[in-house]
């Protein structure tokens, strides 16, 4: 009997009847703090990714820029050294070109119009760009409009911002743009913005709400301005290793869970906008919730004239007349 049953467990465990299914666990990165908007998004990802695999797929969280700045992370995927990063576009571009268009200040009205144009052609258009330089887009998902913050003075109007010292993500087309509002912009990784706004080697910095809230900017700066200057889309991108060896089902779990992580950071998104500006408030920030858009957009008519021959003026048109 003894002998009988080794045999056919042999045999069983030779056709893989009964074994247990290896889990892959994949690094997943982002600059936040876990219960942040990108800390939402991501376990949102993985927590489909892990069901909808039956456990085949697992990850590994690497919150608060543990795995480095936002650039090192993309290159890490690109590589296949890092699996996964929830980013912002903030420096993809220096990987894929076709992602600057939506790094142009002012382009997007407000987060409905932003959002149909990633949901829609152009924003999906643009996902398929990736895979020829050797990175998956999975979807997009979420950062949201940019606010300056500075330790100097109220901002109002571009004069106000006029010599400031901000830092700016590692992008020229915001650079271009933040010039033409006569700040003085310091690109920097997010990992060495607090110490550098606490130390006073930048007057200031600029980012969204989620991000003010969860890097406790309020700590290291007064003044907030709601000047909702730039929409700072976010994604989620995979390394071609992994991938390339996914199945097509599991690859459809794949895209249609970083889908719901994209849902699911715009609604965190949402939520900060709603209740973190009385937050900041009640941790000391004076927020200047009516600034004077109408001149910072007029501050970027010679910007918007190297936009339209770097990326044609038709195609910024298409993006801006989406309704
Ligand atoms: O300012 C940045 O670099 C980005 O907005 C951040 C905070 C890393 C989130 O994507």
């Amino acid at each position: 009997m003894k002998v009988a049953n080794l045999v056919l467990g042999g045999a069983l465990a030779a056709l893989g009847v009964g074994a247990q299914a290896q889990t892959t666990t994949l690094k997943i990165g982002y600059a936040t703090a876990p219960d942040s908007h990108y800390g939402v998004g991501s376990k949102v990802f993985c927590d489909q990714v892990e069901k909808g695999t039956q456990g085949r797929y697992k990850c590994q969280y690497f919150p608060n820029s543990a795995l480095g700045g936002e650039r090192e992370q993309i290159e890490a995927v690109q590589l296949g050294t890092q699996d996964l990063v929830n980013t912002s576009t903030g420096p993809v571009g220096n990987f894929v070109p076709e992602v600057k268009i939506v790094d142009i200040p002012f382009l997007f009205r407000d987060y409905d119009h932003a959002r149909k144009v990633m949901d829609g052609p152009i924003g999906q258009g643009i996902l398929a760009k990736f895979p020829s330089k050797g990175i998956v887009a999975l979807a997009w998902t979420e950062n949201g409009f940019r606010h300056m913050t500075n330790s100097k003075r109220d901002i109002v109007k571009p004069e106000d911002a006029k010599g400031l010292k901000m830092r700016t993500m590692e992008n020229k087309v915001h650079m271009d743009g933040y010039r033409a509002f006569g700040i003085l912009p310091t690109p920097m990784a997010f990992p060495e913005l607090f110490g550098a706004l606490q130390q006073g080697t930048v007057d200031g910095q600029e980012n969204p709400i989620p991000v003010i809230l969860s890097a406790k900017f309020a700590q290291v700066q007064k003044h907030l301005s709601l000047t909702g200057h730039v929409y700072s889309p976010a994604l989620l991108l995979l390394s071609p290793k992994v991938w390339n060896k996914l199945s097509d089902s599991d690859k459809k779990v794949f895209v249609q869970a970083a889908q719901a992580a994209g849902a699911a950071q715009r609604k965190k998104v949402n939520e900060d906008e709603a209740n973190g500006i009385a937050q900041l408030e009640q941790q000391g920030m004076k927020v200047i919730k009516t600034v004077d858009k109408p001149a910072f957009q007029a501050a970027l008519k010679v910007p918007y004239e190297g936009y339209a021959k770097e990326f044609g003026a038709d195609n910024i048109k298409k993006i801006q007349d989406v309704k």
